[in-house]
């Protein structure tokens, strides 16, 4: 295995050497609308149901041993959505970042925010770093919102800070990499995409080039400990080739 296909070329295992238990879960959070539609409810209010799924899930994650979650929250696309959409997800936001960072520092959760932050009101964008500098010292699990993001988005911001820092000489993968936005976050060993979608929709694109996938049927806020048990263990009965023979 080289180093690229290692990720960080860290130690891949849950911690404890158990190699089938995923180190970082990555989760495409969908069907937030189609489950409000479902009950002829409006969009946000899948979305509102959509945070509770996701706090269910920090504690499962935590809880199952995993040392790096994170959630795809908000994509560079998403601003495509009505307005109306738009401001109850970013009002949800705020809600949730003020009133449940205190919960997860108590359980000793690390919270990071990654995608291109400053495209947020500056209100959202204070809370953030309070967030981040309030949890850093923690190291049960990092919690990692991308919001914001977009995975090509983020291979251009490296390819140009690059080209900026090094004109002339040659690159490599590990240059590129260590300017990607969390370049010490091991890359996702389980990718999970809820509400029935077989597709990447630009996430993590670099960091899952060896990610495992586990699509769910299920609407995002439905998902719960039993639905991340059975991913995980479908996982666990993966053989990880990392293309070798
Ligand atoms: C995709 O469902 C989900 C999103 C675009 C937003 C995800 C947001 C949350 C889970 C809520 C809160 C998060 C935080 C960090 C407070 P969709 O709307 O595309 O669903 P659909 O495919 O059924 O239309």
């Amino acid at each position: 295995m080289t180093d690229s296909e290692r990720g960080t070329g860290s130690d891949q295992s849950g911690g404890g050497g158990d190699f089938s238990l995923p180190r970082h879960v990555a989760i495409v959070m969908d069907g937030n609308g189609r489950w409000a539609k479902k009950r002829g409810l409006p969009r946000v209010i899948g979305h509102q149901a959509g945070m509770k799924a996701l706090e269910r899930t920090i504690d499962n994650a935590k809880d199952l041993g995993i040392r790096y979650l994170s959630v795809y929250a908000f994509s560079t696309e998403n601003w495509k959505r009505a307005s109306s959409e738009v401001q109850g997800l970013m009002g949800l936001f705020r809600y949730y970042l003020k009133g449940k960072i205190s919960q997860m520092h108590k359980r000793g959760a690390r919270v990071r925010f990654v995608g291109q932050l400053n495209a947020f009101p500056d209100d959202i964008l204070r809370i953030v770093t309070d967030a981040e500098e309030r949890t850093r010292g923690n190291s049960e699990i990092d919690v990692i919102f991308c919001v914001n993001y977009g995975g090509r988005q983020e291979i251009l911001d490296a390819v140009t800070s690059l080209v900026k820092s090094n004109p002339d000489g040659p690159i490599t993968e590990e240059m590129l990499r260590n300017r990607l936005y969390a370049p010490d976050v091991p890359d996702p060993d389980l990718l999970i995409r809820t509400g029935g979608e077989l597709r990447i929709s630009n996430f993590w694109l670099w960091e899952s080039a060896y990610s495992e996938y586990f699509f769910s049927d299920m609407y995002w806020p439905d998902f719960g400990r039993e639905e991340l048990k059975r991913a995980l263990d479908s996982y666990a009965e993966r053989d990880r080739r990392y293309g070798a023979a």
